[in-house]
C-alpha cells in the first residue's frame, strides 16, 4: 500500500494524473467512480483536463460503487444524478456508459446480480477511486460486512447517516436507512485502488485502514491485501499515521520512473 500526504489540490491532481494517464493510453478503460465529498476535487481537474486538454472518455466506461435504496429517480441525491452532476455530464461519456446500482428495482437481489456481471461483462474495474467513511466503511460496507462480500443490500450506520445529513438538509430522517453497494470483494476485484481522504474527522480510520488489523470492524483494511492501493491523505487526515514520517520519505524520494 502506498500512501501519499500531501495538500488537497495536489491529491487531486495526483488521482487526475493516474486516471489520464489510463485513460490515455487504454481509451477503452473502465473505471470505478465514488459519489461523497472525497473525490470532488478530482473530478474538477478532470472536467478542467476534458475542456482544456482534450482528455476524453468517450470510450470508457464506469461504474458507481453504491446508490441509495428506495429515494425517487428525481432526487438530487440519489447517487446517479449526483455522479451526472459532479463528472458525467461535465464530460464527454458514451450515453449508458456510466452504470449504477438501480436502487428503484422491484427485485433488489437480482439488480445487484446483474450489476455484478455487468462490471464483469465490461471486463472488470482498471482504477477505483474510493472515499472512505468516518467509521471506516469504502463503498457502503459497514462495519462488520464479510471481507468476501458481493454486490447487495446494505443497512446504513447511525453513524453513516449523521455523516450524510449534510446532504439532506442536515436531517438525518431524510437520510434512506439502505442503500446498495459494490462488496469489498467487488472492489478488491479492482486492478487499482485510489483512495482519498481530507480532514481531521478520517483521520482515526485513515490509521486503522492502513496501520490496523485486517478486520471486519474497519472494513478499509481489507484493501492492505490488495497488491495494488494508494491512499492519497491530507496532513489532517495522516494525523494518526503511526508511520507518517516514513511514508513522506517514501513519497518524496520515489523514483520518477515508478508512476502510482
Ligand atoms: C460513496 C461512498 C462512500 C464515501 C464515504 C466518504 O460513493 O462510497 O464510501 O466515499 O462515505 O464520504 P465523503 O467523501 O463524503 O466524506
Amino acid at each position: 500500500m502506498e500512501i501519499v500526504i500531501a495538500p488537497a489540490e495536489e491529491l487531486a491532481r495526483i488521482a487526475a494524473d493516474a486516471i489520464e494517464g489510463l485513460v490515455r493510453s487504454k481509451p477503452e478503460a473502465v473505471i470505478g467512480l465514488a459519489t461523497g465529498s472525497s473525490p470532488l476535487k478530482v473530478y474538477d481537474e478532470l472536467a478542467r483536463r476534458h475542456t482544456q486538454d482534450g482528455l476524453s472518455f468517450a470510450q470508457t466506461r464506469a461504474f458507481m460503487l453504491d446508490e441509495y435504496v428506495g429515494l425517487p429517480a428525481e432526487h438530487p441525491e440519489r447517487y446517479r444524478n449526483v455522479i451526472e452532476t459532479e463528472i458525467a455530464s461535465r464530460v464527454d461519456f458514451a450515453p449508458d456508459a456510466v452504470q449504477g446500482p438501480d436502487g428503484l428495482a422491484d427485485d433488489l437481489p437480482a439488480a445487484c446480480a446483474a450489476y455484478e456481471q455487468a462490471i464483469v461483462d465490461a471486463g472488470g474495474v482498471d482504477l477505483q477511486i474510493l472515499g472512505i467513511g468516518t467509521d471506516g466503511h469504502i463503498a457502503f460496507n459497514e462495519p462488520g460486512s464479510s471481507l468476501a462480500s458481493r454486490t447487495r443490500i446494505k443497512t446504513l450506520t447511525a453513524q453513516t447517516r449523521e455523516d450524510n445529513a449534510r446532504f439532506f438538509d442536515d436531517d438525518i430522517e431524510q437520510v434512506p436507512r439502505h442503500c446498495l453497494t459494490q462488496g469489498l470483494a467487488t472492489i478488491m476485484s479492482a486492478k487499482h485502488l485510489v483512495l482519498l481522504a481530507t480532514g481531521k474527522g478520517k483521520a482515526e480510520a485513515v490509521h486503522q485502514l492502513a496501520e490496523g488489523a485486517i478486520s471486519a470492524l474497519w472494513p478499509a483494511t481489507v484493501m492492505q491485501l490488495h497488491p495494488h492501493a494508494t491512499v492519497l491523505v491530507d496532513d489532517a487526515a495522516a494525523s494518526r499515521l503511526q508511520l507518517a514520517d516514513y511514508y513522506r520519505q517514501t513519497y518524496a524520494s520515489k523514483p520518477g520512473w515508478q508512476g502510482l
